[in-house]
């Protein structure tokens, strides 16, 4: 019994020999498939708003009233970007898009993230920050910026009404250099005001402390 079975055995393996390195490169093809979905999926429906490179600088962007985020400066969670893309952002051009399923989504933020690891950890501000300044900062943020972010960053009451909304900050946070220019120049188009006005070492500070709103775990 044990013989025919190896006999048989022996047998199915030189049979199938032939298709072994054809599976492979199937099983290749159906990897490239997979990675190419996202990267089409991304070409397909947002490169034209956020620019191939994600740097926000489409061939539409231009008449944008409210420009697209530069996607390579964002640092946030899994589950805060998947919600960004099927809600979409009420009152700009940033639509939902719920015609793709949670497989192309996740695929696609897969993508995102090998690119710009934009599920990656928050980045740590360099510049330094005097005592005081940090001081002003933390007031700052206390007496003006939580009239709309809430002391805790996820919004306050007020804010809920805008158009569109303040992002959670406890979920939902920028590269450094990138909220520093968002802090200076405000955000067009928003409610978002520019504090240009404040020392540059304030301005460091309260991107630092705008950092430290971010609780919400990386996954
Ligand atoms: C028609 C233009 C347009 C298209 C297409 C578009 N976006 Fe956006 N997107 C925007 C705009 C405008 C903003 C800025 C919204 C804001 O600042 O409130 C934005 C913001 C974002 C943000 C940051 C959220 C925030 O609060 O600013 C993410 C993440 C994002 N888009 C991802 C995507 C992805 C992924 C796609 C493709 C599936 C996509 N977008 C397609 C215009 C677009
Ligand atoms: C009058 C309301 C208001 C005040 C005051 C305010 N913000 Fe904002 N902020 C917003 C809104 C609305 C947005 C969302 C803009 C958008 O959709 O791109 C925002 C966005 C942001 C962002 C994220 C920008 C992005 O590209 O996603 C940061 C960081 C930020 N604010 C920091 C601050 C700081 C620091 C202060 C205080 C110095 C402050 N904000 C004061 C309304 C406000």
């Amino acid at each position: 019994m044990d013989k025919i079975l190896t006999a048989n055995a022996e047998k199915y393996d030189q049979e199938l020999q032939p298709y072994l390195p054809g599976t492979l490169s199937h099983y290749r093809a159906s990897l490239k498939f997979s990675y190419d979905r996202a990267e089409t999926i991304f070409s397909q429906s947002c490169a034209f708003c956020h620019g191939q490179n994600a740097d926000g600088r489409g061939p539409e962007a231009k008449r944008l009233t409210i420009p697209a985020e530069d996607l390579t400066a964002i640092r946030t969670t899994r589950q805060y970007l998947y919600r960004i893309i099927t809600a979409g952002v009420a009152g700009t051009a940033m639509a939902y898009f719920t015609i793709y399923d949670r497989y192309q989504l996740d695929d696609l933020m897969d993508y995102l993230n090998r690119k710009y690891q934009v599920l990656g950890p928050p980045e740590e501000v360099a510049a330094v920050i005097s005592p005081q300044a940090w001081a002003q900062a933390q007031h700052t943020y206390e007496q003006t910026c939580s009239v709309c972010h809430g002391l805790d960053g996820r919004g306050s009451q007020l804010s809920q009404g805008l158009k569109p909304a303040p992002p959670d900050l406890t979920a939902y946070s920028l590269l450094p250099h990138r909220a520093f220019k968002v802090i200076s120049e405000g955000y067009p188009g928003t409610m978002m005001p520019a504090f240009g006005e404040l020392p540059q070492e304030v301005r460091w500070g309260l991107v630092r402390a705008v950092g430290l709103l971010r609780t919400e775990t990386i996954n």
